[in-house]
């Protein structure tokens, strides 16, 4: 008999400004399908998730809320047992991006694509609400549509007419969080240098290959990757930064100056799994397996499900992240039926 597969599975870590979902559930279910049924072949499965806690929406549910964000995505977390239990969901873990483990993985992440080359910084203009004291997220200006004129429009698309503009081009904006008239401020921000010849390549190759994505995907990733006849296009790269005050976790060496939710969101799937190993060391004493020995078995397979909303940061900048910081790189990612 051949040796069992090894496989690490998970799904998407669910925001954690709310409850469950019915979409939540159906991905975790389609996904804990193939996870028993993988089982019963055999395969010894490490199925993990986590909450995804950090992130300007979640400072805000908070805030309305009249509690710390640590506090409400504890909250929020108490609530997820039933629903998985009730569901049968055969979860072996459920962590959190703001634990320890995920503070750690992700600044080592960023660490090692400093010392790669691949971190830069640029000065970017953004909207800055005087009042509260903050930089703002698009979606928390408001105005009036360039294109239409319908009133309390978000920052970048209008739901009336379907135009997608910069925040900057609303006409009288406002702060969605205080009203105040925001102003035009910079301030250096660090980026994930995509655009680099290496990433560029090593994505085309890892979308290309086999198995790695579905068909679909392949083809929609292909316009965000290929430039066109007249060289335009192609991956930019990623703005990493959010200035404080931001619910998330501090760079290293620039202070005030914290990663934006999704760097440190998929790395939150490394943190869940070694919160689930380094466990299982302590129950097993020498019989367990560290994450480090896990992580390097060639062997593992790292599976991740996920909803078609978010693509781009599993099938380009997840890999990247993890090839470009010398980890191991996703073995699949794999659409499941449903937008969550
Ligand atoms: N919280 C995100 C969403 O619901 C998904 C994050 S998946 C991650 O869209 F792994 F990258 F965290
Ligand atoms: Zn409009």
């Amino acid at each position: 008999m051949s040796a069992p597969r090894k496989l690490f599975v998970t799904t998407a870590l669910p925001y954690a400004n709310g409850k469950f979902h019915i979409g939540h559930m159906m991905e975790y279910i389609q996904a804990d399908i193939w996870v028993r049924n993988q089982r019963m072949n055999g395969a010894e499965v490490n199925f993990v998730c986590a909450d995804d806690a950090h992130g300007a929406a979640i400072t805000i549910a908070a805030d309305k809320a009249g509690v710390t964000p640590q506090a409400f995505v504890a909250e929020i977390a108490a609530g997820r047992k039933p629903y998985l239990d009730g569901y049968y969901i055969s979860f072996d873990n459920w962590h959190s991006t703001d634990a320890p483990e995920n503070h750690q993985l992700a600044q080592d992440i960023y660490r090692d694509l400093r010392a790669n080359g691949l971190i830069s910084t640029k000065s970017v203009e953004q909207f800055y609400d005087p009042e509260k004291g903050m930089f703002l997220a698009d979606r928390f200006i408001k105005g009036e549509c360039p294109n239409c004129h319908s009133k309390d429009q978000y920052g970048d698309n209008c739901e009336v007419c379907g135009a997608v503009y910069a925040p900057t081009e609303l006409i009288n904006p406002y702060s969605a969080l205080s009203g105040a008239k925001p102003e035009l401020r910079s301030s250096d921000h660090f980026f994930f240098k995509l655009s680099d010849p290496r990433c560029e390549a090593y994505l085309k190759e890892w979308t290309a290959a086999p198995g790695h994505v579905q068909s679909e995907v392949q083809n929609k990733i292909r316009e965000w990757l290929y430039k066109d006849d007249e060289g335009k296009g192609g991956l930019g790269d990623w703005d990493i930064s959010r200035d404080a005050p931001y619910f998330g976790i501090e760079i290293p060496d620039a202070p005030g100056k914290y990663f934006y939710v999704w760097l440190d969101a998929p790395v939150g799937y490394l943190a869940s799994l070694k919160n689930l190993l380094d466990k299982r060391c302590i129950e097993l004493g020498g019989d367990g397996i560290s994450y480090t020995e896990y992580m390097a078995d060639p062997d593992l397979e790292q599976v991740h499900f996920i909803g078609k909303d978010i693509i781009t940061f599993h099938t380009l900048f997840w890999p990247a992240m993890l090839h470009f910081s010398g980890r191991k790189r996703p073995t699949r990612c794999t659409c499941t039926a449903t937008s969550r």
